[in-house]
């Protein structure tokens, strides 16, 4: 599997051979580690990463992932940096093309991040936009493959938040990988329909089901019970509206119970605001794997950049 020079936007530019690559790479990454084994795969690579909004796991990330296996990385922060606002998106990313081998960006506009790739002429990778965060779908995918053996076929159900970020990636990832994908959401927070019908188009091929409901009945079965943020990073005035629409759609011990399987798992990309989208006793509990998948984030992304960039 030859994925170098390519960048990471979204999820619907991989064949799911491909991100079962990145995911199993992964995974090798995440043992050698383990055994204190790193590489320099990333030696001699100068790689520059932009976050307009903040974040501890997707910056750690990186930065850890550059560090083991050789690479220098120059964080650039919102206050430190001209992107589209004093100096254009399309300026800036022929300027830091020419002096870096790759671009992380974190921000608000998919525009943003899809133009940075098509000027700077270096693989750029995805670290969240408004519309999807590719990165963590890999991480909450290795998480369920080492938990469960493997994905095709697991019932995944998102409560929550149907139309941000972590949805749209979710649907668009399970789709790929023909793991079965049901939203829960309130009518007015439904995802969007072209994502759906991209989604579906996806799992038909791969033989999994994408379903859209707004019954809370239907998390029966789940293998996986997994949720977000209410609002997500530049959505903060819609706080008070968010928590009456979606108070229903809590995560708590009574929804887990609903699963109607002991087996069932609780998943966050976290951070998460407990006593809103979860409940602390099911953030806390057993079945709750938030924190190998917080881990994964850290093996997922260092496979990103060595498939795209390392020697
Ligand atoms: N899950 C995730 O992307 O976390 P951060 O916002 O801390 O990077
Ligand atoms: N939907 C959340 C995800 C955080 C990782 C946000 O965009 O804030």
């Amino acid at each position: 599997m030859n994925l170098k020079g390519r960048s990471f936007l979204t999820l619907k530019d991989f064949t799911p051979e491909e991100i079962q690559y990145l995911i199993d790479l992964a995974a090798d990454l995440k043992a050698k580690k383990k055994k204190g084994i790193t590489g320099q795969s990333l030696k001699g690579k100068n790689i520059a990463l932009i976050f307009e909004k903040p974040s501890t796991r997707t910056r750690c990330a990186f930065s850890v992932a550059c560090n083991d296996e050789g690479g220098f990385h120059e964080y650039l922060g919102r206050s430190e940096i001209q992107l589209g606002s004093k100096e254009s998106v399309k300026d800036t990313a022929r300027v830091l093309g020419r002096m870096f081998d790759a671009i992380e960006f974190r921000g608000f506009s998919h525009k943003h991040v899809e133009m940075l790739a098509q000027y700077s002429g270096v693989p750029v990778w995805n670290g969240l936009t408004d519309e999807y965060h590719p990165t963590q779908i890999l991480a909450d995918f290795l998480t369920l493959q080492e938990h469960f053996g493997y994905l095709k076929g697991l019932n995944f159900v998102y409560m929550g938040d149907g139309r941000n970020n972590m949805a749209n990636s979710l649907m668009i990832g399970c789709g790929k990988m023909g793991v079965n994908c049901t939203i829960i959401a309130p009518k007015e927070l439904w995802p969007n329909e072209e994502i759906v019908g991209q989604s579906r188009e996806y799992s038909a091929a791969a033989g999994s089901v994408i379903t859209i409901t707004d019954d809370i009945s239907a998390v029966k079965g789940a293998d996986c019970v997994y949720t977000d943020v209410w609002c997500s990073m530049g959505e903060e005035e819609k706080a008070a509206e968010r928590v009456s629409l979606l108070r229903p759609y809590q995560v708590n011990a009574q929804v887990m119970e609903t699963t109607g399987k002991d087996s069932s798992v609780f998943m966050h990309c976290l951070p998460a605001v407990k006593g809103n989208e979860v409940t602390e006793d099911v953030f806390e509990a057993d079945y709750s794997i938030v924190f190998d998948e917080a881990e994964n984030r850290m093996h997922t992304i260092k496979a990103v950049m060595v498939a795209t960039l390392g020697e």
